[in-house]
């Protein structure tokens, strides 16, 4: 039975917990900082991934998507027509014009912390440029519509209007998600829909925020390894990802780098 109103699959954290999901999404957010100025032309995703998974070991913390249903690797890169879930590799190296995603996850002590952002390398496009920033903005957007006694829906409809009203899209087929002592908890988050419809939020939930957003159609393909997801129509896509709490007032962005 789908009760919206009363969840009892979603869990409301209590402070100690809050406390230790808050260091692990810090620490997920300072390798995205650690990371960025490797993002240059000339370097491997691979290369990418290996500085990643070498940060977050160092900071006694796993890299979540390491063998996460499989997947081979510790983080996930996603260039240009990728919309996520590409596979870090050595033989794929960054050309200048090129967009990435370098998605982070982090277990700290018990809980997983994940964020994303999309990199410019060097200069790409004016057009593939205010796509990442439209994201960036989809998500802030997002995130800005969180508040308790609203609906998941609230989140959904805020980005959706956002990217719509420049011509972008939003991908349907992968979704934010609770986080805590897992990786994709209840409930959904997706990044399109109605407000006032779906899950009320309260105080203490925990999930992601993370849009998908198409220069052209929503519409995904996977590719033959079974993870990486492309534009159909092979349309440049972006990605931003925080962990956000609900709190008494709004939602409180717990992605944030280390003395910000
Ligand atoms: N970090 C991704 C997310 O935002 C999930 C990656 S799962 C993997 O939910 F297996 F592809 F790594
Ligand atoms: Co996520
Ligand atoms: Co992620």
């Amino acid at each position: 039975m789908n009760r919206p109103d009363s969840p009892s699959d979603i869990d409301i954290k209590s402070s100690d917990e809050i406390a230790a999901l808050r260091a692990s999404c810090r620490l997920a957010a300072d390798v995205l900082v650690m990371i960025e100025p490797h993002v240059r032309p000339g370097i491997s995703t691979g290369e990418i991934d290996r500085l990643c998974h070498e940060y977050i070991v160092a900071h006694g913390a796993y890299p979540s998507p390491l063998g996460y249903r499989g997947f081979p690797k510790a983080t996930c890169t996603s260039i240009n027509e990728v919309v996520c879930h590409g596979i870090p590799s050595f033989e794929r190296v960054l050309k200048d014009g090129d967009i990435i995603n370098v998605d982070i996850t982090t277990l700290l002590g018990g809980f997983h912390g994940d964020t994303s952002k999309t990199f410019c390398v060097g200069q790409p496009s004016a057009a593939a440029r205010a796509l990442v920033d439209l994201t960036r903005d989809c998500l802030d957007q997002g995130v800005a519509a969180v508040r308790p006694g609203g609906r998941i829906g609230d989140i959904g409809a805020a980005i959706q209007a956002v990217a719509e009203s420049h011509g972008c899209s939003v991908v349907r087929d992968f979704v934010g998600h609770g986080i805590g002592r897992e990786f994709h908890a209840p409930p959904e988050v997706p990044h399109f829909g109605r407000a006032g419809r779906g899950v009320r939020l309260r105080p203490g939930m925990t999930f992601t925020i993370e849009p998908m957003i198409n220069a052209g159609d929503w519409r995904i393909e996977i590719l033959d390894d079974n993870w990486t997801a492309i534009t159909r129509d092979r349309s440049l896509s972006a990605q931003f990802e925080h962990t956000v709490l609900v709190t008494q007032g709004g939602a409180e962005v717990l992605t944030i780098p280390s003395g910000r």
